[in-house]
């Protein structure tokens, strides 16, 4: 089992590049199954779930090559059966299910997994394949999707915590390739569902209104082979600027997209976190001091879930009472056990974390349970006195291509080392 040990109490300085964003690539790479032409995506991380998916698309009889950055896939001659253990290994496989059905008229995928973040019942994706004329049963841990001809129609696929990401990127891409016009109200607004139409609309797909709460889609016969650029990963981008302001340091964070970032910008610049935007950089350095912030997470433009962890690790930094509120699942508090084995003074009220924060961190032996409380666990662990153990690593190598490579590029003391473990 690989850990990560950081010695902590160095600040961060220095630039470090960001990535292309896992959670564009993962929609853009199952989109390519609506063409038989080959398509060429470039940026695409490093990363885990990239090599999942991969695999995935393989399994599907799709020839794919991945080599510096770079991924290629000609989905000549495609069976509609995703591979049980593949698929259960990432939510983001459920995104193979729309293609398969708008390419083929029928998909057999499985059911993937609930993680430790909450249930994520996959109830609106399927609302939106019924909508369109999908027949849809799941048995033995698959979903059996099929369809005669998909028929464009209007559909709300709103949830009880908002719009859905993946499930708006699926319902799209099946719609591509149906007869007549889709609308989907309450669709997602995040800017890897913006990336996934950019690379659609390049292949021939018909879409408006994106990046808003309504999108069109017209559907069209066939869609052809693109190239497309992945757009940079907010996310990392977000998890180094609260590293920055963490450990007292000053970095700047290089290829990013400050217009994604407003939300996060916002909530540190409250926080008493200088940031200044230049181009596609951001120039991150702590204030003289920092200040305890309210935060609830949403939908984007809101917050996000996915910087939730991080930016309580730098209010256990910061002297006072921060509340932190998640509203999009319902279990993403693994980190806060695991933080208060550091030493951090956390405590849990319904869907609201309750952040005593000032504490001063000692390091200790942390497991990491999914991939953004990991990064948490990072943060915390650059800031604590003495060695911090990571263990499970694993899942920060889903989404962080080369964490400890950045780290320890901007001066951070992190190693990967081997360690017997269950
Ligand atoms: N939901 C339903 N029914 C559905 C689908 C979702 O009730 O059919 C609920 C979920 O349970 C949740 C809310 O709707 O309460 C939003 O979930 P969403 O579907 O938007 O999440 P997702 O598309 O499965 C993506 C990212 C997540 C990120 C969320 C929210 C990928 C691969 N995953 O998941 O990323 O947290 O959007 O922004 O794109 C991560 O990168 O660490 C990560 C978990």
């Amino acid at each position: 089992m690989e850990s990560l040990l950081i010695d902590g109490g160095t600040r961060l300085k220095g630039d470090v590049r960001i990535s292309g964003a896992k959670n564009a690539v993962l929609p853009i790479m199952a989109a390519t199954l609506l063409t038989r032409e080959k398509c060429t995506i470039k940026n695409v991380p490093e990363l885990r779930d990239v090599n999942t998916m991969v695999r995935i698309l393989r399994s599907l009889g799709a020839e794919v090559e991945f080599k510096r950055g770079t991924v290629t896939v000609k989905a000549d001659k495609i069976n509609g059966i995703g591979d049980y253990d593949l698929i259960r290994q990432m939510r983001g496989s459920i995104c193979i299910l729309g293609p398969l059905l708008g390419r083929l008229g029928k998909a057999k995928v499985s059911v993937p997994g609930g993680c430790v973040i909450g249930v994520r019942p996959i109830d609106l994706h399927l609302k939106g394949m019924r909508a369109l004329g999908a027949s849809i049963r799941t048995s033995q841990g698959y979903v059996h999707a099929s369809a005669t001809k998909l028929k464009g129609s209007e559909m709300f696929l709103g949830g009880r915590s908002g719009p859905t990401v993946l499930g708006t990127a699926n319902v799209i891409m099946a719609a591509t390739l149906s007869e007549g016009k889709t609308i989907i109200d309450s669709a997602a607004c995040e800017p890897e569902v913006i990336d996934l139409c950019d690379f659609l609309k390049s292949m021939g797909a018909e879409i408006s209104g994106v990046g808003s709460p309504t999108i069109r889609v017209n559907g069209v016969k066939k869609l052809k082979g693109a190239t497309h650029t992945v757009i940079p990963d907010r996310i990392e981008a977000a998890t180094f600027a609260i590293a920055a302001a963490a450990t007292n340091g000053e970095v700047t964070i290089k290829n990013c997209r400050p217009d994604h970032l407003q939300a996060v910008i916002d909530k540190l610049w409250e926080a008493g976190v200088k940031i200044e935007k230049n181009g596609r950089n951001l120039t991150v350095k702590r204030g003289a001091r920092l200040k305890p912030v309210d935060v609830t997470t949403q939908p984007y433009s809101g917050f996000p879930t996915d910087v939730q962890a991080q930016l309580m690790a730098l209010m256990v930094r910061t002297p006072g009472i921060s509340i932190i509120t998640e509203r999009i699942f319902e279990a993403r508090f693994a980190h806060v056990p695991e933080l208060g084995r550091l030493g951090a003074d956390i405590a849990i009220e319904g869907p609201s974390a309750i952040v005593k924060g000032g504490s001063s961190l000692s390091g200790a032996p942390v497991m990491a349970s999914d991939l953004r409380a990991s990064a948490a666990l990072v943060i915390a662990g650059l800031c604590a006195s003495g060695t911090t153990q990571i263990n499970r690593i694993y899942h920060l190598d889903r989404g962080y291509e080369k964490i400890d490579q950045k780290l320890e590029k901007l001066g951070g003391k992190v190693r990967r080392v081997n360690v017997q473990g269950p």
